[in-house]
């Protein structure tokens, strides 16, 4: 088992990573449950697949637990479920000394934290994520959140789990598209702080996509340990934790404009990637030979998701993003693997050249 800190002014806790560690979860958590009744989010699809090994392996350890499903999907991000679920939670008896565990992917994740961090004024919560993408950023940082209809993440709050339990053995089950599109954010990690990582991903990509397990940890624990020191050198926000926004400026813009129903996250981003790559190599911040390797690193993975784009619209949606601050767009942009630099003095058309460009790659 790998065991990874994360240490914030406000808690510090392990990620534990491990093959088959579902199964020792009674082991693993055991001594932050003691005494303490246990409730488990989730929905229905991984509550089919993997609450029994989880509630299993708790009871051997003498941890009985309680199971609440939350509807699946980013549209049950709301606070009408957070609500739905504190009620059921006050009919069981639930008080303030009770953990909420979340199994699932970034939505159960989301959504759970946030409860966590509002029920009785706070209560503990534990992170098992199911999903890639929750495993390597969604259950790290203790960031929690749910949707407006004005927009994504408006509500939310900080509050970090007691644990995170990371078994890569659950991933077993994604379907190949929701697979793939995790391991974006892992490259992501690759090249903004982890030239080890990244060449991971040039010389073992068969076994990485085809799930290795050996493989498959060492990538999840390599993401996890990037993330876990980006978070601990700054819990909210301050500066340092926007280079995990790499590809996320103009992936964010593309998933709004094709109505978050054409891309996963992950897709947006590693679009948003190979933009903020062709940035970087055309404001003379990086060199040809290490752009093609990020840009082919993306493109390695398979196709991509097609769609159809206005450059002038993402360009719009770029200045008006409601997290943009006062109009002024920032760009995280790699220097070299492993190194990025995050600057808001891109000039527009070179913006708009690289909009271009993913929008010829997005056609064919
Ligand atoms: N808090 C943060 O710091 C943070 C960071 C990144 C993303 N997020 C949030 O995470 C969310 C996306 O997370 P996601 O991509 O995990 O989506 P998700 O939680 O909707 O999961 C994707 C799909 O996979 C299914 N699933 C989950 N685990 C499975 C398994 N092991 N086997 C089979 N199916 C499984 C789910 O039921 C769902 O249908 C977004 O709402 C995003 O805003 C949060
Ligand atoms: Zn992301």
């Amino acid at each position: 088992m790998i065991s990874v800190p994360v240490a914030t002014p406000s808690r510090s806790y392990e990620v534990l990573i491990g093959g088959g560690l579902l199964t020792r979860a009674g082991e693993c958590l055991g001594r932050f449950l003691e005494n303490r009744r246990a409730f488990v989010v989730t929905v229905a699809p991984v509550r089919r697949l993997w609450a029994k090994v989880l509630k299993k392996s708790l009871a051997a350890s003498g941890i009985e637990t309680e199971l609440l499903e939350m509807p699946n999907g980013e549209r049950s991000k709301r606070l009408a479920t957070l609500e739905k679920l504190a009620e059921q939670l006050v009919k069981l008896g639930a008080d303030r000394g009770i953990t909420l565990i979340a199994l699932g992917g970034g939505v159960v994740g989301d959504v759970t934290g946030f409860l966590a961090s509002i029920y009785m004024r706070g209560v503990d919560v534990i992170q098992v994520p199911t999903t890639v993408l929750a495993q390597v950023d969604a259950a790290i940082g203790g960031k929690t959140g749910v949707n407006l209809v004005s927009g994504k993440n408006l509500l939310g709050t900080f509050h970090q789990p007691r644990a995170v339990l990371v078994d890569p053995a659950i991933l077993e089950t994604l379907s190949t598209r929701e697979y793939f599109a995790g391991l974006y954010e892992s490259l992501k990690c690759g090249v903004i702080g982890d030239p080890g990582l990244f060449r991971l991903f040039e010389d073992k990509r068969r076994e990485i996509l085809d799930r290795d397990p050996v493989m498959l940890e060492k990538v999840i624990a390599d993401s996890v340990r990037l993330k876990a020191s980006v978070v601990s050198a700054d819990e909210r926000e301050g500066g340092l934790r926007q280079v995990l926004n790499f590809g996320h400026t103009i992936g964010h813009a593309l998933e709004a404009e094709t109505r978050y129903a054409e891309l996963l996250h992950g897709e947006a981003v590693a679009w948003g990637m190979i933009a903020a790559t062709h940035i970087a190599l055309s404001t003379g911040k990086l060199d040809s030979v290490t752009a093609g390797r990020i840009t082919n690193a993306v493109l390695g993975f398979g196709k991509l998701p097609r769609m159809k784009l206005q450059t002038a619209n993402i360009v719009k949606r770029l200045r008006s993003d409601k997290k943009t601050k006062q109009g002024v767009v920032h760009f995280i942009l790699p220097r070299e693997i492993g190194k990025v630099e995050i600057t808001s003095d891109v000039p527009e058309a070179i913006v708009r050249s690289a909009v271009d460009e993913i929008r010829k790659l997005a056609r064919n």
